[in-house]
């Protein structure tokens, strides 16, 4: 029956308001060739440049998007300097996971206040648009979460950034937003990661797996999912867990020099439209056990999409009490086992693909047994 009354206030306030995901901004041993990739390969829009020609000496810095997903890539001039540390040390990966907010001195502030370790106080960047607020505080590894304020800048995205219209321009294969982005960290480190998102940013736990749900002979993990008040950012955080032999995490962090991004999923409507559009360009996808599709009927009762159309593309389905979910993970996008991509379409499930993991992870390490790491 309706009422007059306001409805009861049962949600926990949000302690730190994030407005979402600003932008996803990655440390690469070349830039150019990178956006190329990321263009061709996944269909990003090559909007906006920052480097020695716009008046920056010390780097460069591709601007692209697709649907609400901003990826800078960014590269050193010079050996020295923090960036071609990050990329000597880490290889090509995600160096900053950027916050929007709509009062970054008050974020930053209070993140301080709550034990957060600075990566760079609040710095007003100016240009003929107006002024964008942008502060960072540090995360697991060399990672970093800038905190965005652009309630009055009107540019392209920051000052500095120029726009572009390159003539070579492949179209979006329909990746609309980010869904999460995947932390690994060290054996014995994930609560203490967990802590720091709860403690410092207000998230909270949505999601945990412990090694039980997520094993296989050979490699373990544990994971716990944060997200954050308003649900529009998610990361889980792995570490790893011990099997007989080497979990994959324990490989990455072998690799990445430590705790880094492992991967981020991006969401599209049209799962299947999309990964056809992304193998027709070359992105290469984890394979799929063909025994998981003789079960998958059963696991998860009926979906829309056709059974032998999902296995042909090695998309996975997985269940919970809300819906269903796609999904499908990018082999790895550079030689260091390190970053790869998730695609994701959500249809009605909220979960990350738990039924999933076993199947992936014995995909993973198959490739993992062929590099000799395992
Ligand atoms: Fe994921």
């Amino acid at each position: 029956m309706a009422t007059l009354t306001a409805p009861a206030t049962t949600e926990p306030h949000d302690t730190f308001p994030i407005n979402g995901t600003d932008y996803i901004e990655l440390f690469v041993g070349n830039a150019k060739q990178s956006s190329l990739y990321y263009r061709a390969a996944f269909g990003f829009q090559l909007l906006g440049y920052r480097g020695p020609e716009t008046g920056v000496r010390d780097r460069a810095s591709y601007l692209l998007q697709q649907g609400k997903i901003r990826i800078v890539l960014t590269t050193p001039m010079q050996p020295e300097g923090p960036i071609a540390d990050h990329v000597r040390l880490h290889g090509d990966g995600v160096r900053d996971l950027a916050f929007w907010v709509d009062d970054a001195r008050d974020a930053y502030a209070k993140a301080i206040e709550r034990g957060a370790e600075s990566a760079h106080p609040p710095e007003v960047m100016k240009d003929t648009d107006g002024e964008v607020v942008i502060a960072a505080i540090r995360t697991y590894g060399d990672t970093i979460h800038s905190i965005v304020e652009r309630r009055n800048y009107h540019g392209l995205f920051l000052p500095g950034f120029v726009a572009v219209t390159p003539e070579f321009a492949p179209p979006p294969v329909g990746l609309k937003y980010v869904d999460h982005c995947v932390g690994n960290v060290e054996l014995g480190k994930m609560n203490a990661w967990v802590d720091f998102y709860a403690r410092v940013l207000g998230f909270f736990n949505l999601l945990t797996f412990d090694d039980k749900d997520i094993n296989t002979e050979y490699s373990a993990l544990m994971s716990k999912v944060m997200s954050n008040g308003n649900g529009r950012i998610k990361f889980p955080i792995n570490e790893p867990a011990t099997g007989k032999k080497k979990s994959q995490i324990q490989e990455y962090l072998d690799f990445y020099k430590g705790p880094g991004v492992q991967h981020i999923a991006m969401a599209t409507d049209d799962i299947i439209a999309t990964v056809k559009a992304l193998r027709a360009r070359g992105v290469e996808f984890n394979q799929t056990p063909t025994t998981y599709y003789d079960t998958l009927q059963a696991r998860v009762g009926k979906i829309d999409e056709d059974l032998a159309t999902l296995q042909a593309l090695g998309i996975l389905v997985d269940r919970d009490d809300e819906g269903y979910l796609l999904q499908i993970f990018t082999r790895l996008v550079q030689d260091r086992p390190t970053l790869f991509f998730e695609i994701i379409q959500r249809k009605g499930a909220k979960g990350f693909g738990k039924g999933n993991f076993q199947a992936l992870f014995e995909s993973i390490e198959r490739e993992q047994a062929l590099r000799g790491n395992l």
